[in-house]
């Protein structure tokens, strides 16, 4: 399917959220929150992922049972703010192999700057999970999905935290097929291309750096 949203709206997923918009949320809760919820995306984000039947044996029986099929995972989170949901999603897939792209956002221009990039080895036998906690205009998300599938992966999947109308329909535009999973979407960008209601600055917030 083209232009896939998936909203998160699980009542835990939208009470974390609405704790984490707060202004007056702390460095430290956002932080723990962050993790939280960013657990929970995992939960959904993984939904669909193929298993295979392996041969098992419990104390009791032998019985075959499933496994997350191929190779191992990859969360590719987007510097920096994307490291707060590679924490939370790395609990529940501990052994996910994880990349990072490092974009910054021109202030004038507001277009997707790329300063770093590593992912890892085998990348055309792995499903792809990129973390990016803000789809604001979409630039970051649009140029990092852009520099993953040159990689070539099995399968990419963006997840979000907020995502704006207008970074969705860009990023569309973009990357029909890739769907984006996100805890909300909200009302629209304001004309320094943040997310309205929104919740600020997610690294700073993340960070304690304001
Ligand atoms: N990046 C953020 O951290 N917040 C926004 O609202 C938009 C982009």
């Amino acid at each position: 399917m083209e232009g896939q949203v998936h909203p998160i709206d699980h009542p835990l997923v939208q009470h974390k959220l609405t704790l984490m918009r707060r202004k007056d949320c702390s460095t430290s809760n956002f932080r723990r929150l962050l993790q939280e919820i960013s657990m929970l995306l995992a939960y959904e984000v993984t939904r669909d992922m193929p298993t295979t039947l392996h041969p098992i044996e419990t104390p009791l029986a032998a019985m075959q049972a499933p496994l997350l099929d191929g190779k191992k995972i990859v969360l590719i989170s987007i510097l920096r703010a994307g490291s707060g949901i590679l924490d939370g999603m790395l609990r529940i897939l501990p052994s996910a192999r994880v990349g990072h792209i490092g974009l910054y956002r021109d202030p004038k221009t507001l277009v997707a700057v790329e300063y770093y990039f590593k992912v890892p080895d085998h990348m055309t036998d792995r499903d792809v999970i990129v973390a990016d906690p803000m789809l604001a205009t979409g630039n970051s998300a649009i140029a990092a999905i852009q520099r993953i599938k040159n990689t070539r992966p099995r399968s990419l999947k963006v997840v979000c935290l907020l995502a704006a109308p207008e970074g969705i329909k860009a990023f569309h535009e973009h990357h029909p097929e890739i769907p984006i999973y996100t805890a909300a979407v909200d009302e629209r960008l304001n004309e320094k291309g943040y997310i309205l209601p929104g919740l600020g600055d997610a690294g700073d917030r993340l960070y304690g750096t304001k």
